[in-house]
């Protein structure tokens, strides 16, 4: 038996869970997965009515009694400064620890590409993005503000140990995933201090693995790259900022947010997986969004859990569906979010 806590959140990350939920109730069917679920209502919704975002404990009783958490998508516009979304969401990667924000990027259409010329095999590669510090400890403060001398300070924060284990955990998925060449990219012409950090620890960690080819490419050259020839890669490791800003790149590589899958993994402990895209409020409720990505992350989450034929069976549903076209709009489709999970349904 694993228990997985869900949490649709905000906007279409309720309608694309909705999706996601009946796929594994399927797979439960078909697997004997034992798969059981636990749905939290935390939310906007949540957060106005009652002024509770992350309710207290909660570490406590991820850590203690759930296997994984599923995740959709969290942002309100009734919100203006998503407070309630810090407060669940990074909150959650920072309380659980959940240090490696793994993101495939996988084309299974070419038709999905917005670049000519690319083929399926050309884009197939991961960014392994640091999850609990950089410019997400939102560190600094504001001194006069309100006044034209106003001065306000965002402080990154990148520590030895936190930037040797981002590292150490994508050398080993490349390992592990049989990929043979690791890019890090970072702004170290710019960003000295802890440009330098990642320089050396890189070099240092590097040793251990001599059967992976290493790089380093600034982040704007990457973003260059990765558009120009994506095959050039395999597995990216970067800092929180830098991989929020260019799995977003990535993600229109595979077809837009719509496709984007994602985890936020501790190794030994309790992880959450989510679409990388938000909540899309113009969209919500309107049976418009897509689920595939949601999906997507469902099977990471089988695939971390231990259930590999089942995360192969999904991923394997939702490629058939691509490819025979039964997709919503965002994806050149004419199906609804429900009619995609439907498909999806009819492949497992
Ligand atoms: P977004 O990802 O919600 O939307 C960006 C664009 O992609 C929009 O055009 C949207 O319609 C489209 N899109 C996204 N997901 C789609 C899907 N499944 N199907 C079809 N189209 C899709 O990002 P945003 O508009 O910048 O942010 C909206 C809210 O979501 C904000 O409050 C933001 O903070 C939040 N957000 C949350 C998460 C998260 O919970 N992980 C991630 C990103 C943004
Ligand atoms: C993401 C999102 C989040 C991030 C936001 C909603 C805090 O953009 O998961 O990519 O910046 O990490
Ligand atoms: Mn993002």
């Amino acid at each position: 038996m694993k228990r997985i806590a869900v949490i649709p959140g905000d906007g279409i990350g309720i309608d694309v869970t909705r999706e996601s939920m009946r796929v594994l109730r399927r797979i439960n069917d078909v697997f004997s997965a034992g798969l059981e679920f636990v749905e939290f209502d935390w939310g906007a919704e949540k957060y106005l009515k009652e002024g509770v975002a992350l309710p207290p404990g909660a570490f406590e009783m991820f850590r203690k009694d759930f296997h994984a958490i599923l995740f959709g998508a969290v942002g309100d516009p009734r919100v203006p400064d998503q407070r309630h979304a810090a407060e669940i969401l990074l909150a959650l990667r920072f309380g659980l620890d959940l240090y490696a924000n793994v993101r495939p990027v996988r084309l299974f259409d070419e038709k999905l590409c917005p670049l000519k010329g690319v083929r399926v095999e050309d884009v197939n590669f991961t960014v392994v993005r640091e999850n609990t510090e950089g410019a997400y400890v939102n560190s600094g403060g504001v001194f006069k503000k309100g006044t034209p001398d106003e001065v306000a300070t965002q402080v990154e924060i990148h520590t030895r140990k936190g930037v040797d284990r981002i590292i150490e955990y994508a050398f080993e998925y490349a390992l592990r995933d049989g990929k043979t060449k690791v890019c890090m990219s970072d702004k170290s012409n710019v960003m000295g201090y802890a440009g330098d950090l990642w320089q050396r620890a890189f070099k240092e960690i590097a040793v251990h693995y001599p059967e992976i080819k290493t790089s380093h490419l600034y982040i704007d050259a990457l973003c260059l790259l990765m558009v120009r020839q994506p095959k050039d890669f395999e597995v990216i490791v970067t800092n929180n900022m830098f991989g929020d800003i260019v799995t977003d790149l990535a993600a229109a590589l595979q077809g837009g947010l719509g496709m984007a899958a994602s985890g936020n993994i501790h190794p030994d402990a309790v992880s959450l997986f989510e679409p990388v895209h938000g909540s899309s409020p113009p969209l919500a409720g309107k049976n418009i969004a897509n689920p595939m990505g949601s999906i997507l992350t469902a099977a990471m989450m089988l695939e971390h859990l231990g259930l590999k034929d089942a995360a192969r069976a999904v991923e394997n549903a939702v490629i058939a569906c691509v490819k025979e076209g039964k997709t919503t709009q965002d994806v050149g489709g004419t199906l609804g979010t429900r009619e995609v999970g439907e498909a999806v349904l009819a492949r497992l």
